[in-house]
């Protein structure tokens, strides 16, 4: 059933209350918000065909197991008025999901945007199509890699022509229909990649129906060892204002995106207990309280996160508009912000109390990219 044009507005209208009250409570550095996250990250499977060396599934082990109805509505139906968007993915492949469609549709009734990102393997025309039908509102096609031979190492049990092609032809897809939903290719860059930006920018940026070309750095310290850790005084992390949370697939929630791959306590268990009470729980409130300090560090998980934390000024902007917006701008401020048109400091803060914990990995120098 669609949502009226007065269920809209009054949606609309409690989001940005709740942003309101996130932003102020942020600049403010309260440990307990009256108000929720706009931003999830919802693990609906845990199951993945993939065995992707960087990816924090490769050191702790899932089990094949999808988010049940129960829970899943539960957070969409606890989250309205605040939530903006859900990213539909967490450690496993979201097209492994046989509800995956049906909880695009779930939310979109809510008033409540979608974002999947997606190894590919399944993006058949049947699939492409059925997704173009859908609501979703963005969706980033993970390619890690130019060559057959990189992508294959880095995606491992995916072949590089069938994942290329379904890409490809679901893009061109998009751009017949003048679909509206974002298509962004994605590459994180590692030691043994980082020789193929410029090849895997032109490739996917010359692409029709592709809107973005995103180069994500590394988040985890899998295949190149954890380096850095911060020793000092450390900017305020917003994620744990404005979340995103981190729902697993059995109700464990997460403070944020990076805290369950670096061993980091559950905030909260919504099996047991309100979304409400979760993000307001004791952990939450230690989290806010040594961050407000600029003591994050003392904190393990966050000493070694290499999550670039924005400056205040960049994250109090990303509460102010709509979360959907934010998730549009991120790739052009990290391009922007790489080709040195903004200022490095506004994602990576001058971390003065880094130190050397181990030599890094030296990188690679051979060119051997195609696209053939
Ligand atoms: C864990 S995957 C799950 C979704 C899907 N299976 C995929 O591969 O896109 C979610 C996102 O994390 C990204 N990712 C995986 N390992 C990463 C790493 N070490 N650093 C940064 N992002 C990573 C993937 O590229 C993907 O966009
Ligand atoms: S396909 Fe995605 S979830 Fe699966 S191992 Fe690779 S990065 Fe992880």
């Amino acid at each position: 059933m669609r949502r009226s044009a007065c269920e809209d507005g009054t949606n609309r209208l409690m989001r940005a209350w709740n942003r309101a009250k996130l932003l102020w409570f942020f600049l403010t550095g309260r440990e307990r918000v009256p108000a929720l996250p706009v931003e999830y990250i919802v693990e609906t499977t845990a199951k993945c065909n993939l065995y992707c060396p960087m990816c924090p599934r490769e050191m702790h082990k899932q089990p094949k197991e999808d988010m049940s109805d129960e829970i899943f509505e539960r957070l969409v139906s606890e989250s309205q008025g605040a939530a903006e968007h859900m990213m539909l993915i967490g450690l496993g492949e979201p097209f492994m999901d046989r509800k995956i469609f049906d909880r695009i549709e779930y939310c979109e009734r809510h008033g409540v945007a979608t974002l999947l990102s997606t190894n590919g393997t399944f993006l058949d025309e049947k699939t492409a199509a059925r997704l173009l039908d859908s609501p979703l509102k963005h969706i980033t096609l993970s390619f890690d890699g130019a060559s057959k031979e990189t992508f294959e190492r880095y995606r491992k049990g995916a072949r590089f022509e069938k994942v290329r092609d379904n890409f490809v032809r679901f893009a061109k897809m998009k751009h017949e229909r003048g679909a509206k939903i974002q298509i962004v290719a994605q590459m994180v860059r590692m030691p043994g990649n980082a020789h193929e930006v410029d090849a895997f920018r032109s490739f996917w940026g010359s692409v029709p129906g592709i809107d973005q070309v995103r180069v994500k750095e590394d988040e985890t310290n899998l295949v190149q060892p954890e380096t850095r850790k911060v020793a000092g005084k450390m900017r305020r992390c917003h994620y744990l204002w404005r979340g995103a949370m981190y729902v697993k697939h059995d109700g464990r929630v997460y403070p944020c995106c990076q805290s369950y791959g670096l061993d980091g306590p559950p905030a909260g268990d919504l099996r047991e207990k309100p979304l409400g009470e979760i993000f307001n729980s004791d952990e939450m409130q230690r989290l806010r309280r040594l961050h407000a300090k600029g003591r994050g560090a003392e904190v393990d998980m966050c000493a070694r996160c290499s999550t670039p934390i924005p400056h205040p000024a960049l994250a109090a902007v990303s509460l102010l508009v709509n979360g959907n917006w934010v998730r549009s701008a991120l790739p052009v401020v990290e391009r922007l912000i790489r080709t040195r048109k903004l200022p490095r400091r506004l994602l990576s803060p001058e971390r003065p109390g880094l130190v050397q914990i181990r030599q890094p990995e030296p990188r690679t120098t051979q060119r051997d990219a195609s696209f053939d």
